[in-house]
């Protein structure tokens, strides 16, 4: 159990924010698959402050999610502080920085992982949305903008300072992206020199290794990303390789009914947004490639069921190579609105 201001947080490992993937319904699925909060996807404060309405929407959310965490980004002072107030005025139980977005655009531009570069200007972003939100506030970071300028440690002591109630720590670099391997023994360092919870964050691959690294490394929670896309079995016992295809079917269309419900459109816009979850729940499911690419063209809901509902598959789940996620990236979805 971790306590970040009055919030209580119940669970081991959590969904980490994926821009273009952890909306509210992928949310809903991971919070009743065990995943122990919920995070938003990353929202651009500028976009906030003008009131972009897509933006805006990224905020919503269902009960069930909570505890809720929206996460914002940006480079400037008082936007960031002006668009806590707007985020909190929705209600989320927490509001959490992000400190760690590599991608070129927003870090080059001074937020993301831009703020390892100036944590002053991270603290009193800190320090301003906590007095103007009310709400507890978080971070999310990485151990520092590349190998010569690892302050992960300094960080740590200015985001503290600045009342920062929990830090989640991605363990590489900015310039690494999401190349090379996350230093888990550098997210050990900070945990052990922390007053706040530290969640730890990086290549994680199963529910086991996640418990593993809770204890090895002596972290409060674990974040999951990637190997969570199309796979919310990861937040529970039993892995995906042991879950009968009927099972596996079941949640894509229960996933698929939340987006068609999330984003109601009078054409196949939550059809096209659900196909990169779909790639990924059928993937080393041995599904047959001729079904799967007619699946990735279909525009109507009802084929698209029908078609699924065609497909008969051996009842148990094989094939237990390696998902290849390394290609995914903070990039691959992310739209800075
Ligand atoms: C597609 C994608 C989108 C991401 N978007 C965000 C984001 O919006 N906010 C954030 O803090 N991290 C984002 N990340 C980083 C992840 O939260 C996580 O820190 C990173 O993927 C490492 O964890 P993993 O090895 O379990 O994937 C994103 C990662 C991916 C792959």
């Amino acid at each position: 159990m971790v306590r970040i201001g009055n919030v209580t947080i119940e669970g081991d490992v959590a969904l980490s924010p994926m821009a273009g993937i952890s909306d509210s319904p992928y949310r809903q699925i991971t919070k009743r698959f065990g995943s122990a909060f919920s995070y938003t996807e990353f929202v651009s404060t500028e976009q906030l402050k003008i009131g972009n309405a897509k933006s805006l929407d990224m905020f919503r959310f269902v009960e069930m999610e909570r505890p809720i965490v929206f996460q914002i980004f940006g480079s400037d002072l008082d936007t960031v502080i002006q668009a806590s107030e707007i985020a909190a005025e929705r209600k989320p139980d927490i509001i959490d920085l992000n400190m760690g977005c590599s991608v070129s655009k927003v870090s080059h531009n001074g937020s993301g992982a831009g703020l390892l570069k100036n944590v002053r200007l991270a603290g009193k972003m800190i320090e301003g949305i906590r007095n103007r939100s009310g709400l507890p506030v978080t971070a999310k970071i990485r151990l520092g903008w590349d190998s010569s300028n690892l302050n992960y440690l300094e960080t740590l002591n200015v985001l503290e300072n600045s009342g920062v109630s929990a830090i989640s720590v991605h363990g590489r670099t900015k310039a690494m992206a999401y190349t090379g391997l996350a230093d888990w023994n550098a997210i050990g360092e900070i945990k052990s020199r922390a007053n706040v919870p530290i969640y730890g964050n990086g290549d994680v691959q199963t529910y086991a290794e996640a418990l593993e690294k809770k204890k090895m490394y002596g972290v409060d929670l674990v974040l999951i990303g990637r190997k969570a896309i199309g796979n919310p079995w990861v937040f529970g016992n039993i892995p995906k390789q042991l879950v009968l295809w009927n099972e596996i079917k079941s949640v894509i269309l229960e996933h698929l009914d939340l987006m068609l419900d999330f984003y109601p459109s009078n054409d196949d816009y939550a059809l096209v947004l659900f196909r990169k979850h779909f790639i990924k729940y059928i993937e080393n499911t041995g599904f047959p490639e001729d079904t799967k690419r007619k699946l990735l063209s279909i525009t109507s809901v009802d084929a698209f069921k029908d078609t699924l509902e065609s497909v008969k598959m051996d009842s148990k789940f094989l094939e237990t190579s390696e998902i290849n996620n390394e290609m995914m990236n903070c990039e691959t979805f992310v739209s800075l609105a």
